[in-house]
Order: C-alpha cells, then sequence, then structure tokens
C-alpha cells in the first residue's frame, strides 16, 4: 500500500523521537517518498541531518528556513502529500492540533493540510491520561484525525505505563492497514469471521475443547481487514493478539458463538466460518470441581446447535464459506457438508496432512463449490490461503450485489 505514497512526517520533541528514523527507513524501503518537517524540540533530540540522509530530502524546522523545494512551504508541501503522520505527537502538538494554533512550521502545515493524517501520541501516561489530553484526542477523532493507541510498558520518565511510541514496524503497519482501509479491494464489503475453538464446561475447571489455535481465522480477519473491508471476527479463546481495525467478539461456548454470529448475520455480505465449533457439551455442568472417585466417569453430552447450518437455512444476501476439518474422506464429507448446510464454498482441510490444519502456520486445502468444481490449493501460509480465499468472496459478493441491482 506504501509503494508511490507521499507521506509527510512531522516528528515533534518526545524522547522517541529517535524511532522516528526508523519509522523514515522502514517507510523509504517499503516504497514511499518522505518528506520530514520537524519541531524545534525535536532537533534537539535527532539531527535533522539523520532525517536528510534516510529520506533523501531537506528537512524543514523552521518558518523562516527557505526550502528551496517548496514555494509558501507550509502549504505546499501539505498539497504535495498523500498521507500525514506525526510520529512521535507530543501532548504539546495534539493540544495545537485540536484548537487550531499555528506557531511554528509543523503546526502551521497541519493546519493548512486537508489530507488524511495519523498521529502517534507518546508521552508520559500522566499526561496522556490527563483530561485535557483527553479532551483534545477526543476533539482530533471528531475532526477526523486517526489515533494510533500508544503502546504500554518502559517509559523514559522511569515508570511502567501506557504511553510508549509503538515500535517502528507497528507503525508502518497501522499506516499501511489504514491505507488499504481507504483503498483496498474489500472497501464497502462487511465480513464476519469465525476463529478458534469453542470451549463447553463439565464443571468449574475442566472443559470440552478442540485443538484449534485461531490462527486461521485470524489470518482471514487480519486479511480482510487490511484489504478493506469492515471485520467482525467472533473468536474462541486463543493467545493469539486481536488484528487491528477489526470488531472482535470474544465468546467461549458455541451458544455464545451462535448468539454473537446471528446479532450480526443480517448486516453482512459474507461469513466465513474457520472456527472448530464443539458439536457436543456436557447435559450437566458441576458446579464443584468434580472429585476423582471411581475407575470411570461416564458423561452424557447433548448436541450443540450447528450454526453454519442454521446461518444457511435463514441465508439471504450473504455469501456463506464454510471449513471443513476431515481426517478421513475429505472430499465425499466435505462436499456433504456444501449441500447440508447451503454453502457457497468449503474450504477442506485434511488435519492429518503434514503442514496442515490446526495450530501449523501453514495450510494445505482444497475450495469445493455447490456445481461440484473442486480447486486444490498447494501448501500456502494461512495467509496466503486467506487472502486466495478473500479473493473469491470478493467476486462472489460482486456478482451477488450485481444480480439483486
Ligand atoms: O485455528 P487453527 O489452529 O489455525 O486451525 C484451523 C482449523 C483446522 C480449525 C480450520 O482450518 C478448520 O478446518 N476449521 C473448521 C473446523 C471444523 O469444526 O470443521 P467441521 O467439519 O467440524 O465443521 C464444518 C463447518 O461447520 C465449519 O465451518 C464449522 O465452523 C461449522 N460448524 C460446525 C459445528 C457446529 N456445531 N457449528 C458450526 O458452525
Amino acid at each position: 500500500m506504501l509503494e508511490e505514497k507521499k507521506i509527510l512526517l512531522g516528528v515533534t520533541g518526545g524522547i522517541a523521537a529517535y524511532k522516528a528514523v526508523t519509522l523514515t527507513s522502514r517507510l523509504v524501503q517499503a516504497g514511499a517518498q518522505v518528506r520530514v518537517i520537524m519541531t524545534e524540540a525535536a532537533t534537539k533530540l535527532v539531527s535533522p541531518l539523520l532525517f536528510k540522509e534516510i529520506s533523501t530530502h531537506q528537512v524543514a524546522v523552521g518558518m523562516w528556513g527557505g526550502n528551496d523545494e517548496f514555494n509558501v512551504e507550509h502549504v505546499a508541501v501539505g498539497r504535495w502529500c498523500d498521507l500525514v503522520v506525526v510520529a512521535p505527537a507530543t501532548a504539546n502538538i495534539i493540544s495545537k492540533m485540536a484548537n487550531g494554533l499555528a506557531d511554528d512550521l509543523l503546526s502551521t502545515t497541519l493546519l493548512a493540510c486537508d489530507k488524511p493524517k495519523i498521529i502517534c501520541p507518546a508521552m508520559n501516561t500522566n499526561m496522556l491520561n490527563n483530561p485535557a489530553t483527553a479532551r483534545n484526542l477526543a476533539t482530533l477523532r471528531q475532526d477526523g484525525v486517526v489515533i494510533m493507541p500508544s503502546a504500554a510498558g518502559h517509559l523514559a520518565c522511569g515508570i511502567n505505563g501506557s504511553g510508549r511510541l509503538p515500535e517502528p514496524e507497528d507503525i508502518l503497519a497501522f499506516i499501511d492497514g489504514y491505507l488499504a482501509s481507504l483503498h483496498g479491494d474489500l472497501k464497502g464489503m462487511k465480513i464476519l469471521v469465525t476463529a478458534g475453538g469453542t470451549r463447553e464446561a463439565i464443571d468449574p475447571v475442566r472443559f470440552i475443547g478442540n485443538r484449534s489455535s485461531g490462527k486461521m481465522g485470524y489470518a482471514i480477519a487480519r486479511d480482510a481487514a487490511r484489504r478493506g473491508a469492515q471485520v467482525i471476527l467472533v473468536s474462541g479463546p486463543t493467545a493469539l493478539e486481536p488484528p487491528r481495525n477489526v470488531v472482535v467478539h470474544q465468546v467461549e461456548t458455541t451458544q455464545e458463538m451462535l448468539d454473537a454470529v446471528l446479532s450480526a448475520y443480517d448486516q453482512v455480505d459474507a461469513v466465513i466460518k474457520a472456527a472448530a465449533v464443539a458439536d457436543y457439551k456436557p447435559h450437566h455442568q458441576a458446579e464443584q470441581k468434580i472429585k476423582k472417585q471411581d475407575d470411570n466417569l461416564v458423561l452424557t453430552l447433548d448436541k450443540n446447535p450447528d450454526i453454519l447450518k442454521l446461518l444457511g437455512q435463514r441465508k439471504k444476501h450473504q455469501i456463506l464459506v464454510g471449513f471443513a476439518a476431515e481426517t478421513q474422506n475429505l472430499l465425499e464429507n466435505a462436499a456433504a457438508k456444501v449441500k447440508k448446510k447451503n454453502l457457497d464454498m468449503i474450504v477442506a482441510n485434511d488435519v492429518t496432512m503434514q503442514g496442515a490444519g490446526f495450530s501449523t502456520d501453514t495450510n494445505v486445502v482444497k475450495l469445493l463449490y455447490p456445481d461440484g468444481k473442486i480447486e486444490s490449493l498447494g501448501l500456502m501460509t494461512k495467509e496466503e490461503v486467506g487472502n486466495h480465499i478473500l479473493d473469491i468472496v470478493r467476486e462472489k459478493v460482486a456478482a451477488k450485489r450485481q444480480e439483486k441491482a
């Protein structure tokens, strides 16, 4: 997304200004053109020369510096860029932006520039939590400025807390994700993804579960958001960090997953059900931990609702993609699920294969369609499988919309 993009990077006087040097380098490596404006305070922490060498352009600081590249610099550079990023953004620049102050080159340029803006607040935790900063951030949010949440961790003032500037790689990914949401090929689509495994409690400490790590579903959700879709992720318990720019509903049981999916079903264009759902739950949940007694313990299980089958029965405009995790008769079993659950496609993985199925970073899948067509994909990363599925979903949603028009 960054290829050929013109980025104006504002660097203000926070201790984390040094990270903006790496950010500039990563942006340039990703194919972006970068022009840097520093505040006077930032130049006390990092030399403008460093930014000049990395961005290969003059670095502007003062109003009267005379950068020959731009005529009336604060207006021209704002017109030149596609996107403004302020990293780190101190409480001071945030306050100036929120109140329309223009008393140096950066604040004047920000006021004159009508391009999208991302700011990365970085400061001491108390400053960040101060009601004045919170008010200013809320104003900026209302004005359409995108605010990247600051990270938590060790701060220069010696305490641990929120207010850290995220790492340059994370800022780069955030910028990339934001640009994709503006220009991505799934813009205008709303996609619901389920991921992870559901759990059914036996007693307060034990449950029936499965081996799903959530990697497959999270990869799909992350890519769909990166490509501009509005994404709702309904996730069973996992150890994964939720993707950015995704609305996440954390659930535990099959019933909770069903409720979360049904509450969003009418609004979405597609559902991709990568979750491994518990088909049965204990008839009785013990209120206290079951004590060890006899050699055998018999649990009576009740059938859970089949979420995907219910969605298939209620399908209107939605594209429905299921997954099939099989250990034998892959094609036969998966084809039966396409019919039984009224799906537009099923992604079948033989989970006994090397590099396929649960917990791996890769998968080997076959795509089956209602007309009997089968497409085999070789060993791919879950990211690649996700993108392939999303390509097909995009085409099917577009065709469905055309049909209705
Ligand atoms: O999470 P990972 O570790 O990355 O692993 C990925 C995966 C193996 C979990 C994934 O690739 C996968 O195959 N997911 C589906 C697992 C599964 O439950 O398959 P199934 O054949 O039992 O179910 C078929 C489809 O019906 C699935 O889309 C499932 O979400 C859905 N289903 C199943 C039962 C049920 N009660 N309700 C459902 O909606």
